[in-house]
């Protein structure tokens, strides 16, 4: 997890999980999943999964192993292990990235658009719901978030 590394020891005694896909007996890449609140530095916000839910977060696929299909894989892993464990709805985050064309296969549906940037330390962001009104809105509460513009200050928190 690079300079993220300290922070391993204190994402699993909150009770988050961390999920490794191996190559050939080496990290190939990694993903963490949290069942209570977790913070999303990119949104500013503060995910609360629900009963029988659960947060994706922090996906990343070491440089070497990219686009052979790791992410995809750790994604569809996380997902059936939730589901063992009896999690019934699973929210990912994904910034427009070709790799999010792996999701929608695995069932994710957009809730809700995020555009943000962030200047002189204030986040202004517009939230947007996705066609899905049902799940943008189960999505508005999970964030605690209403559609339209946000502006607030900008925190960066390790987590
Ligand atoms: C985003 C990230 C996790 C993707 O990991 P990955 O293991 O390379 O992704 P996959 O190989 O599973 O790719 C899934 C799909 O996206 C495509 N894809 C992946 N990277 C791509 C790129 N840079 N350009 C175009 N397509 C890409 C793959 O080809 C695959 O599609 P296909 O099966 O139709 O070919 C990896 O690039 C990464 O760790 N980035 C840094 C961290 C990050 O941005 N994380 C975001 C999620 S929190």
């Amino acid at each position: 997890m690079g300079e993220e590394g300290d922070l391993a020891a204190t994402r699993l005694a909150r009770g988050c999980r961390c999920y490794v896909v191996w190559i050939e007996g080496a990290v190939a890449g990694y993903g963490w999943l949290s069942t209570g609140p977790e913070w999303i530095g990119e949104l500013q916000l503060e995910i609360k999964p629900r009963e029988r839910e659960g947060y994706i977060w922090n996906c990343v696929t070491l440089a070497e192993h990219r686009r052979r299909g790791v992410f995809r894989s750790l994604v569809a892993g996380i997902t059936i292990a939730a589901r063992r464990h009896g999690d019934r709805r699973m929210w990912i985050g994904s910034v427009a990235i070709p790799p999010e064309k792996a999701l929608g296969p695995l069932g994710f549906e957009p809730a809700l658009r995020f555009d943000s940037v962030t200047l002189v330390g204030m986040h202004v962001m517009r939230v947007t719901r996705a066609s899905n009104r049902r799940l943008a809105t189960d999505a508005s509460s999970v964030l605690a978030v209403r559609p339209g513009l946000l502006i607030r200050g900008s925190h960066r928190r390790r987590h």
